[in-house]
């Protein structure tokens, strides 16, 4: 029988318990996976700690955005049994249950292959983090932005974007300048390959200026708000910024100056949504670009018995890297 965790809510308190599943519990869908290992991301910290509304089906609600493992049975043509599969975002933990529980059945459409030569932990240690990462700075490149462009930012660096997002960008051959509220993570930072850190505090805090001194050829932005205004403000002419998250705020308050005078692209970056083809380079292209190695020095392994604690640590903004759930353990 599938093991899950789930959640319940009552009034605005969210309580989560482990517990089997019968098989007809599990939504509706044409692939059935058995899930190995998830990870928790940003979003499953908000849905575990009830801290946000990201749940939006009805409770008893299984969360988990990632899964990996294998197709047990499907009925679509796409996946037979035995495939290794990865399924982030379409809602996935979100509107349809998700990653946490030891089996689950969901649409193929949501699944993609996985790569040659990528481990289910390996993945997970990727994860929507990772895949946000790669989209990020695909879409900085397509947007002309190359090593020799100059220095690229990347803020919330100590978090799962953002610690992928500089490990992808060091091994593209891009000097990279970390923003960390985490003064005692230089170590950590400078390992995944940032050349520089500056402390987060420099940017966004104060009067904003509508067009400040260029420094950044590119950045990726997973703090928004305040932090994101000034970035654009100091990118430099015909640069680009990837806007994906809101760790320091949803709203946006900036000019046209960057747009009109400096000739700066914002380019919206949404895994959610992403279409598939999309999804097979970027994850492709992760594998390439990722080691087993490194995922292993910058992830840790929890068992399913353990993610409401670690959902609280990640809220606390306390983590470094990436946490992995091996859903068969706890
Ligand atoms: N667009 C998409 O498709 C997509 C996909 C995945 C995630 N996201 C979003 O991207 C963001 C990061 O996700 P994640 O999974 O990497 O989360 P995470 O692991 O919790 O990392 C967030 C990092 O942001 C920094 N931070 C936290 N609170 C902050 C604050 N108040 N002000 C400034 N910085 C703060 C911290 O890094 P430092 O201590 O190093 O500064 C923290 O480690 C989230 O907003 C998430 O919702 C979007």
């Amino acid at each position: 029988m599938p093991k899950a965790l789930l959640l319940s809510r009552s009034d605005k308190t969210v309580t989560s318990t482990i517990r089997e599943l019968n098989e007809d519990e599990l939504p509706e869908g044409d692939v059935v996976v058995d899930v190995r290992y998830s990870s928790i991301n940003y979003k499953d910290a908000l849905a575990v700690t009830g801290k946000g509304r990201i749940i939006r089906g009805s409770y008893p609600f299984v969360p988990g955005i990632d899964l990996a493992g294998t197709v047990r049975s499907s009925s679509s043509p796409q996946f037979s049994p035995g495939d290794q599969v990865i399924g982030t975002g379409w809602g996935l933990g979100e509107n349809h249950w998700g990653g946490y529980s030891t089996t689950m059945r969901l649409q193929s459409k949501w699944l993609v292959p996985m790569p040659d030569g990528m481990s289910a932990k390996t993945a997970m240690g990727l994860g929507t983090a990772g895949f946000t990462a790669m989209l990020s700075v695909l879409a900085l490149e397509e947007h002309n932005i190359q090593p020799a462009s100059g220095e690229v930012l990347v803020t919330g660096a100590t978090g799962g974007v953002g610690s992928l997002s500089i490990a992808l960008l060091h091994k593209r051959g891009y000097t990279v300048v970390a923003s960390t509220g985490k003064s005692e993570a230089a170590e950590f930072l400078t390992f995944l390959g940032a050349d520089r850190i500056i402390d987060r505090q420099q940017l966004g805090q104060g009067p904003i200026k509508p067009l400040d001194t260029g420094y950044w050829a590119g950045a990726v932005d997973t703090v928004g708000g305040p932090t994101l205004s000034a970035i654009l403000s100091q990118t430099n002419r015909h640069g680009s910024v990837a806007a994906c998250g809101l760790a320091g705020g949803a709203m946006l308050d900036t000019s046209v100056f960057p747009f009109i005078l400096r000739g700066v692209n914002l380019l919206g970056i949404d895994s959610n949504t992403c279409p598939a083809d999309r999804r097979i380079q970027a994850w492709d292209q992760l594998s390439k670009d990722i080691s087993e190695s490194l995922m292993d020095e910058l992830s840790h392994v929890v068992p399913l018995s353990e993610v409401p604690e670690w959902c609280d640590t990640l809220m606390a903004g306390k983590i470094k890297g990436r946490i992995i759930v091996d859903v068969t353990a706890g």
